[in-house]
């Protein structure tokens, strides 16, 4: 098969490249010049594990490549996937689907022959319709079909999500497009992979409301890691002993610093919107939304309330800022928010994190950048974990103690053992654990 897949982010790359080693053909291609050019220099442009190996494999079989010429490129393609981004839209909340629009006009302009086109981007309802007037408006004469296939895959473990799915979702409508897509996707259906062919409406809603379940799901355990605060319980048995049963399940039920990155707080939005404009509201989603956007900035007060009231003057020492362990991605990182919150309360902000600072630099100002856990912390006044990347889980605490002004560490992953941290003279505060009875 030949694969065009337009978009070459952490979607696109990461999908390019695993059909690429399913034996197919493919061409990545993106509109930022230097992306591209960074790849065909053997460089990744962004952090993913495996990646780069995988990448370069499949460029020296020579089953991959990159181009920035969409047009040039789209008329060989079998099937020509979108996986470009829709970010939220300025002032709105709606999905911004002008990436995608754009896209579906290069891609009409440049068909030839019988072509799948798929969106694998994140879109609205209604959009694959949308991309199927586009195109045909452009190009009456052309033989397309217009198939949704969101993608499910995580950061930092993308291959593996790619490779190995929970199920592939199709919105297929069309039965010479379900042939190609099956052909797409063979090795995956050879591995019994699950399968769910759908209607393409079905199929874009399905992917909403697979984030929003999950959104909820951190929510709700969220808000009972609260409530174990005030009454003296333990959140992470609380999680065990719910997550034990199969109807309810383990995965998701980590009390933190409330849900972050590129996907959940945008899609949750565009989901609400949404279900707004055709009149049947969601409402538990925009309790969760709303719930999950102000936490954020509670942990910050959980810093103040360690440093006995106030940051102003102090420094704070922060381990971690991506939105979650082995990606670089910063987008709408919870860190965001907290360090924000910490320095309108007047502290200065030493960060180390293992892949994001990059990306950091472009969306936070005033920080003092460290380039290991430890030399952030000399000379600050406590310490916040984050994120909890596996480098901060095995820390040397006696050290961290020497180094900090006062030992005060803020886990707001539960990462450290709070029974331990005590035996260590920590003044340690965590999410939701521990006996802090205060009716
Ligand atoms: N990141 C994730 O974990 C994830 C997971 C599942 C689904 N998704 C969805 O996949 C989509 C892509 O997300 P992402 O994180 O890969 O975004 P991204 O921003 O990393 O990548 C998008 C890429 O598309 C390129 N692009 C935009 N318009 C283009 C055009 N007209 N022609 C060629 N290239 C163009 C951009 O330059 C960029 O490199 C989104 O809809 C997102 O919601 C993301």
């Amino acid at each position: 098969m030949h694969i065009a897949m337009v978009g070459s982010g952490y979607v696109g790359l990461v999908s390019g490249a695993c059909l690429a080693d399913f034996g197919h053909n493919v061409i990545c291609i993106d509109s930022d010049v230097r992306k591209i050019d960074s790849l065909k220099a053997g460089k990744m442009p962004i952090y993913e594990p495996g990646l780069a190996e995988l990448v370069g494999n499949n460029v020296r079989h020579k089953r991959l490549s990159f181009t920035t010429d969409l047009v040039g490129t789209v008329g060989k393609a079998d099937a020509v996937f979108i996986a470009v981004g829709t970010p939220s839209r300025r002032g709105d909340g709606h999905a911004d689907l002008s990436y995608v629009y754009q896209a579906a006009r290069d891609i009409a302009a440049g068909l030839d022959g019988f072509t799948v086109v798929v969106t694998k981007s994140t879109v609205p309802v209604g959009t694959g319709d949308e991309v199927e007037r586009i195109i045909r408006e452009a190009r009456p004469d052309a033989e397309f079909a217009v198939v949704s296939n969101p993608e499910f895959l995580r950061e930092g473990a993308a291959i593996d999500d790619f490779k190995r799915p929970d199920r592939i979702v199709l919105g297929v409508e069309d039965e010479r497009a379900k042939e190609v897509m099956t052909e797409v996707y063979r090795p995956l259906y050879l591995n019994r992979a699950p399968f769910v062919f759908t209607s393409r409406r079905t199929s874009e809603l399905t992917k909403y409301a697979a984030n929003a379940f999950l959104a909820t799901k951190i929510t709700f355990i969220n808000e009972i890691a609260d409530l174990c605060e005030r009454v003296g319980a333990n959140v992470q048995d609380v999680a065990r002993g719910i997550g034990l049963d199969n109807r309810i399940g383990s995965k998701f039920l980590h009390a933190g610093p409330g849900y972050g990155g590129s996907c959940f707080p945008k899609d949750t939005q565009a989901l609400i919107k949404t279900a707004q404009d055709y009149d049947s509201p969601i409402r538990i989603v925009e309790m969760v939304a709303a719930v999950n956007d102000q936490r954020k900035r509670a942990m910050a007060r959980k810093v103040f309330a360690a440093l006995g009231g106030s940051v102003r003057g102090k420094t704070i020492a922060v381990l971690g800022l991506t939105f979650k362990p082995n990606t670089d991605d910063m987008r709408d990182s919870p860190a965001i928010s907290i360090i924000t919150a910490l320095q309108d309360g007047g502290a200065k902000v030493n960060v180390f994190d293992p892949e994001g600072m990059d990306q950091a630099r472009l969306v936070l100002e005033d920080l003092t950048y460290f380039y290991d856990p430890y030399s952030c912390c000399d000379a600050a006044d406590a310490l916040v974990i984050i994120t909890e990347w596996d480098e901060f889980r095995a820390l040397d605490l006696e050290r961290v103690r020497s180094l900090l002004t006062a030992p005060i560490m803020i886990d707001l992953r539960n990462i450290y053992d709070p029974a331990e941290m005590e035996r260590k003279q920590f003044h340690y505060s965590d999410v939701g654990r521990g006996a802090r009875a205060k009716a």
